[in-house]
């Protein structure tokens, strides 16, 4: 892993949008595995604000979504996107790519997901965020993980996590949902972690400095060759 250390939320979201205007400007028809949550916002909004790139012929996947919530409800990870970076910089709703979350055989949904992506040629670069219990996408610590994009149950931690997308009650999020598995994750090219604020010290302490294991599954990203960790300060603060 790499680690970057920033000064600040700020900087890191003007590093990671310079770095994914210059993939676009590489290769314009880039393949990219997106994240939802608080953490990438400022990074959203660097895209955004920052100087136009060309996100015409951009595909997108994103990591996950609720069961049961429509894409056109404004709690769906779904409308997110589409406000925080579809909209504004321009990417063709038939380049992105969405779990479904009210599709009718959700199982089948997700071998759909998984198909797209190898039609795609696979994620050029996966931006990831990482849960204070260690997960990545909705990749829950347990037992065991999954391998592929499946359902997903949500633990109490995670659905208080994302209250704020339901008027603040958690008892309205979501106990399901589906999540790009941990193989789709790690099959990416290229995978950037993002984490910010005091309260993900520890946990990324954890994953780049301790055991790979089921109880923090954002720890194998360790068995990846091309893993960026761009940190704040609070966030690098117990390395
Ligand atoms: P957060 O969520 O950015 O809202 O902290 C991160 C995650 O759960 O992956």
């Amino acid at each position: 892993m790499t680690i970057q250390i920033f000064d600040d939320v700020r900087a890191l979201s003007a590093e990671l949008a310079a770095g994914v205007r210059a993939a676009v400007t590489a290769k314009p028809s880039l393949v990219l595995g997106l994240p939802t949550g608080r953490t990438p916002l400022p990074f959203y909004h660097a895209l955004r604000e920052g100087p136009a790139a060309d996100w015409s012929q951009v595909r997108t996947f994103n990591l996950d979504e609720f069961v049961g919530v429509a894409a056109s409800a404004p709690e769906s990870y779904r409308a997110y996107m589409q406000r925080e970076l579809f909209g504004p910089v321009g990417v063709p709703a038939a380049h992105v790519e969405f779990l479904d979350g009210r599709a009718g055989d959700l199982e089948a949904e997700c071998e759909r997901y998984e198909r797209a992506i190898a039609a795609a040629g696979g994620i050029d670069m996966m931006i990831l965020g990482i849960g204070t219990n260690g997960h990545i996408g909705f990749n829950e610590p347990g037992p065991y993980l999954h391998a592929r994009s499946h359902r997903a149950h949500l633990q109490p931690g995670t659905r208080q996590a994302n209250a704020a997308m339901f008027g603040g009650d958690a008892a309205r999020v979501p106990e399901a949902a589906l999540s790009m598995g941990m193989a789709t994750i790690l099959e990416a090219r290229a995978v950037v972690l993002m984490a910010t604020g005091v309260a993900k010290a520890g946990v990324v302490q954890a994953m780049a400095d301790g055991h790979i294991t089921t109880s923090l599954p954002a720890s194998f990203l360790q068995l990846h060759p091309n893993v960026t960790v761009m940190l704040d300060r609070e966030a690098a603060s117990r390395r």
